[in-house]
């Protein structure tokens, strides 16, 4: 008896240690005062969206995880091909918090393209299709 209780009571040591450490590991939050790194998932275009070139679309992300404090929330958009971003600029120097913005398709070679939002860093969306020449 006191020795299967000894072998709980490691055994349940042994589980809060791995406990702490895992929340160590990934702290729940993040210290206050400090700026945030924020990186919203791009919800459209998606791996369905068809575009032409010169057509105007409503470039849409999810900014409902978004923390009070951002470090970079001025946006950009670019695109990408192939692992390949561009240095072709869709839209910038717009509020991250908007959670959409309208760009203009630019004119390229048809194919699957990702686009690229930047704030503190860059998010892929899906890869999708414009039709372009
Ligand atoms: C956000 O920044 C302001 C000003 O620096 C600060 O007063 C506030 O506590 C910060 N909030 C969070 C949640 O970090
Ligand atoms: C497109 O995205 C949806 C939802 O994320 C996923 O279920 C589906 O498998 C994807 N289709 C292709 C062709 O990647
Ligand atoms: C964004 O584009 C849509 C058409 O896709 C248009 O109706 C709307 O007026 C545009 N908005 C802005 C702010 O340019
Ligand atoms: C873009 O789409 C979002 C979400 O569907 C919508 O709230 C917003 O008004 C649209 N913006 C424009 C400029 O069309």
């Amino acid at each position: 008896m006191k020795y299967t209780s000894s072998v709980m009571n490691s055994f349940a040591f042994f589980l809060l240690t791995i406990f702490f450490t895992i929340s160590n590991a990934f702290p729940l939050s993040n210290s206050m005062n400090k700026r945030d790194v924020f990186i919203p998932p791009i919800t459209y275009p998606d791996n369905t969206t068809v575009w032409n070139s010169g057509e105007v679309h409503n470039v849409t992300w999810d900014i409902s995880q978004a923390p009070v404090n951002i470090t970079n929330k001025i946006g950009r958009i670019q695109l990408r091909q192939d692992d390949i971003t561009f240095p072709l600029v869709l839209a910038y120097d717009f509020d991250i918090l908007l959670g959409s913005y309208n760009i203009t398709v630019p004119l390229v070679i048809s194919g699957a393209y990702q686009l690229v939002l930047f704030g503190d860093s860059g998010n892929f969306s899906p890869e999708f299709t414009i039709n372009g020449v």
